[in-house]
């Protein structure tokens, strides 16, 4: 039998300082454990269980990790209930209004803005790195044409570590450290325009010495090896929005990935490759090719949106309504109400009537008014326009969770940076044994 009570001890130092330090006290079989409690700078609070089982023989189950806080980072913070965003500080809002991709790259990597001259430098650096070794397109020649784009980045971005052994010492130096991110940077656009190329059997596009970083990427998607391809303002605009937006989400399940398998040392190609395969999930990134698909579905089944909010609600239909709810925002995800917008804007510039828009948007009315979405906090995540906008641009929809992973590679670099540098210890999850106790190797009469 336990009790949990927390205690509040209120210290008064030399200096008048008042410090407020609290633990969290329980008893177990008779016995009282007592543990610190943290309060992060947003004044979130955690009960510090680092010595649990040592003291108590006792280890906490939370699956799905609902209640459990995996690390302490500086990098992102995002309150579910008031459905704020914040990179290193600054608001999702002001970033996606007034910064630009590589700036909000550097600002979560480096943790703070860069000078111009540092932001030109990085930007260089960058650049130089674009090119992508010409013995890489002999992993890749051997996809299919119609293999999922999300497998081939995956392959390929594990694949630079054979390029760039020196990738691979765990104690790299800063400036080696560096160099890695920089390359990983340069070439992940190159490497998903190549898979963008192939889907459609044209010849690749190399990066240009005159182009920044998404006028080069989409460029080498859209454009050919006899011209170059010239873009509206809006649409590089509406990439730069939607690759800050999808730049970092804290301990998200493909950057918890990430964490994880660099906690082993792992090289930063291998821990991002399987970031991206986290990613790939339709509970995850790969809700927003699900949605587009999803919304394809409804128009071509006559628009009965309610038809499809009833099979949402029906525990016996696997149905779920993809691009809605979030496991910590439980109030309208920021990034969707940017989103929103960008995408009436980008389609009323280009002039895309885009029918599944229209069946986006009541689908979200009739849900927000729905006593069940109401009752469980469901509202639109970032996935649920997004993919709408990314075929206004051209891009077909397995190449959308592609898209999703350019935009994250700051992010899950930065969280793979801040743990090396914290040195925290490799990710080794306990668990509860239900399986069976002694059992006897039989005979061969016995079986
Ligand atoms: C991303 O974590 C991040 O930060 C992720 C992300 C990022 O930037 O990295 O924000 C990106 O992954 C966004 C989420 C994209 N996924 C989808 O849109 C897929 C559809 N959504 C769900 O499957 C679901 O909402 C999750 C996976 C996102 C969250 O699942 P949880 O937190 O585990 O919640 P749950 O499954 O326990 O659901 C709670 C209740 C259940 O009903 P009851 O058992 O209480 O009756 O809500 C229901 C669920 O059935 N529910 C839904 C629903 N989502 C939750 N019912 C219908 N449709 C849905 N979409």
């Amino acid at each position: 039998m336990g009790c949990f009570v927390i205690h509040f001890y209120i210290f008064v130092n030399t200096h008048r300082n008042l410090i407020m330090s609290e633990t969290a006290s329980f008893t177990l079989d008779g016995n009282k454990f007592e543990f610190p409690v943290i309060t992060g700078t947003e004044n979130e609070k955690a009960i510090d269980i680092s010595k649990l089982r040592d003291q108590s023989g006792y280890i906490t189950l939370d699956p799905g990790f609902k209640n459990t806080g995996a690390t302490k980072s500086a990098i992102t913070f995002l309150d579910g209930e008031k459905g704020i965003l914040k990179y290193r500080g600054y608001k999702i809002e002001d970033l996606a209004e007034k910064s630009t991709f590589l700036e909000v790259a550097y600002l979560l990597i480096f943790g703070n803005l860069p000078s111009k001259e540092v932001l030109e430098q990085f930007r260089t650096d960058i650049k130089k790195q674009m090119m992508v070794h010409e013995d890489m397109k002999m992993f890749f020649s051997g996809f299919p044409s119609k293999s999922h784009p999300m497998g081939q980045l995956s392959c390929l971005v594990g694949a630079l570590s054979a390029f760039y052994p020196e990738s691979l010492n765990p104690n790299q130096s800063e400036e080696e450290e560096y160099k890695t991110i920089i390359n990983l940077l340069g070439k992940m656009p190159t490497i998903v325009s190549w898979i963008q190329k192939k889907s459609l059997g044209h010849p690749v596009v190399y990066p240009k010495k005159d182009l920044g970083y998404i006028d080069n990427f989409m460029n080498m998607i859209f454009g050919e090896v006899n011209c170059d391809k010239i873009f509206d303002e809006a649409v590089l605009d509406a990439m730069r929005i939607l690759l800050i937006l999808h730049a970092d989400h804290e301990q998200n399940c493909s950057t918890s990935t990430v964490r994880i398998v660099g906690s082993s040392n792992a090289n930063l190609y291998a821990s991002v490759s399987a970031g991206i395969n986290a990613l790939w999930g339709p509970l995850h990134g790969g809700a927003n090719q699900a949605v587009i698909e999803m919304l394809e579905d409804i128009k071509n089944d006559g628009g009965d949106v309610e038809k499809y909010l009833a099979k949402a609600k029906d525990k016996n239909d696997p149905f779920r309504l993809m691009g809605f709810g979030h496991r910590v925002y439980k109030n309208f995800d920021p990034r969707a109400k940017i989103i929103k917008k960008a995408c009436d804007d980008v389609l009323e510039k280009l002039g895309v009537e885009d029918p599944v828009l229209d069946i986006a948007k009541g689908l979200e009315k009739a849900a927000l008014s729905d006593q069940y979405f109401i009752d469980r906090k469901l509202y639109p995540n970032v996935d649920f326009y997004s993919g709408i906008i990314y075929r206004a641009l051209g891009f077909k929809s397995d190449m959308f969770t592609v898209l999703f992973a350019l935009g994250r590679l700051p992010g899950w670099i930065a969280q793979w940076k801040e743990m090396r540098d914290n040195k925290e210890p490799i990710g080794r999850p306990r668990q509860v044994y239900t399986g069976e106790t002694d059992r006897t190797y039989p005979d061969d009469t016995q079986r």
